[in-house]
């Protein structure tokens, strides 16, 4: 990697863990006071989006499935920032669960500035493998959880006071990824979300907009499409910028879009990936080999 690039990546450890250190490149106080409910906060880059933005003055709520994660999570944030984050088990598919939550986040903090949505499942699958069931399952996580959540919180808070939408979208979907037919088709209709609430929410104050990530190291979603094979070879050859993108880089790209730093901007699909799309490998049946080798290796 060329010099200047390399000085231009911050910090980032790989596991689920806070960073050792950080240097600010936005102003420290940029989302002083704030408060953001961040769904899928106790993992991987939701994790990381949650600690950039309590390192910028931000409380946070982080909701999920799994409490004890999410409780671990919480602690840690805190001590490296000094902010509270509210640990919150939620599941984006039961509705009642997320007004729980969001009733509890409004007790708690008397606002919500920020709304991530960043929940998802996937995993490497090719269509005619993929049962009816899971197929659903993935679009019910990812967009029937962006717009129940979405929901919920507009109409509990951003309504009357506005507020900012940031979805974690996909690449998937731009040149029909093999064997991602339910994530790619998730994270389409995620982007279309993203226009329509932008255009329906814009007269209330309310911003909606999405980062899509490229390959991110360090992550569950990455490990799954078979990152880490790929990581061992080094064959990041086909991205343009030759590497995978970080969580704090995402992060980053997420406190751009939430903050004023982007206050003309909604209904925009901001695009992380090192150029990855537009280059990377598309091959139905070098994938579907490597498929098969995990599930003989599974067995
Ligand atoms: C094929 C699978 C499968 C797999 C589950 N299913 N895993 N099918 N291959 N690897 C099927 C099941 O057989 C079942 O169908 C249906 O999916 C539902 O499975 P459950 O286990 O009952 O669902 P649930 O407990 O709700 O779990 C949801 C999940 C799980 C998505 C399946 O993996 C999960 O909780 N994931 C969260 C973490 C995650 O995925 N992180 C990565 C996000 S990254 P049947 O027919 O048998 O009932 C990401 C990256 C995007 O989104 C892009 C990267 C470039
Ligand atoms: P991750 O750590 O697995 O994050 C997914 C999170 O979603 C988990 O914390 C999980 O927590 C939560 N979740 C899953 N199902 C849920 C449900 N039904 N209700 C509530 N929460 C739920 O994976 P990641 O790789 O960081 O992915 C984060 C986001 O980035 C996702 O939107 C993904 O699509 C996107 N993305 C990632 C990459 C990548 O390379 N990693 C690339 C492109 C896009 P619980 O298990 O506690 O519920």
């Amino acid at each position: 990697m060329a010099e200047a690039q390399r000085n231009e990546v911050p910090e980032d450890v790989g596991s689920d863990d806070c960073l050792t250190s950080y240097t600010h490149i936005y102003a420290p106080d940029l989302l002083k006071n704030q408060v953001a409910f961040i769904t899928g906060g106790g993992s991987g880059i939701g994790l990381r989006i949650a600690e950039i933005f309590m390192r910028h003055g931000c409380d946070t709520v982080i909701a999920s499935r799994n409490l004890d994660k999410l409780k671990e999570a919480a602690k840690a944030l805190s001590a490296v920032s000094g902010r509270r984050c509210l640990p919150m088990c939620i599941d984006v598919r039961q509705p009642d669960t997320i007004v729980a939550a969001v009733e509890d986040t409004l007790k708690e903090f008397g606002r919500i500035d920020i709304l991530i949505n960043n929940a998802a499942g996937n995993f490497l699958c090719p269509a005619s493998s993929l049962s009816f069931n899971a197929f659903k399952t993935v679009l019910e996580i990812d967009t029937m959880g962006t717009f129940n959540t979405s929901k919920v919180v507009y109409e509990k808070w951003f309504k009357e006071h506005g507020g900012n939408i940031v979805n974690i979208s996909a690449t998937l979907a731009y040149r029909g990824q093999a064997l991602q037919v339910h994530a790619g088709s998730a994270k389409a209709a995620n982007d279309a979300m993203t226009k329509h609430l932008a255009v329906e929410w814009g007269p209330n104050g309310v911003r909606v907009n999405a980062v899509a990530p490229g390959p991110i190291s360090g992550t569950e979603g990455f490990r799954r499409l078979g990152g880490s094979s790929v990581e061992a070879l080094a064959s990041f050859h086909s991205i343009p910028l030759q590497r995978a993108g970080n969580k704090t880089e995402m992060a980053h790209c997420t406190l751009f879009l939430a903050s004023r730093a982007s206050s003309y901007m909604t209904g925009a699909i901001l695009v992380a990936d090192g150029g990855a799309w537009l280059t990377s490998p598309n091959d139905f049946s070098t994938l579907l080999g490597y498929w098969s080798s995990e599930k003989k290796r599974d067995k």
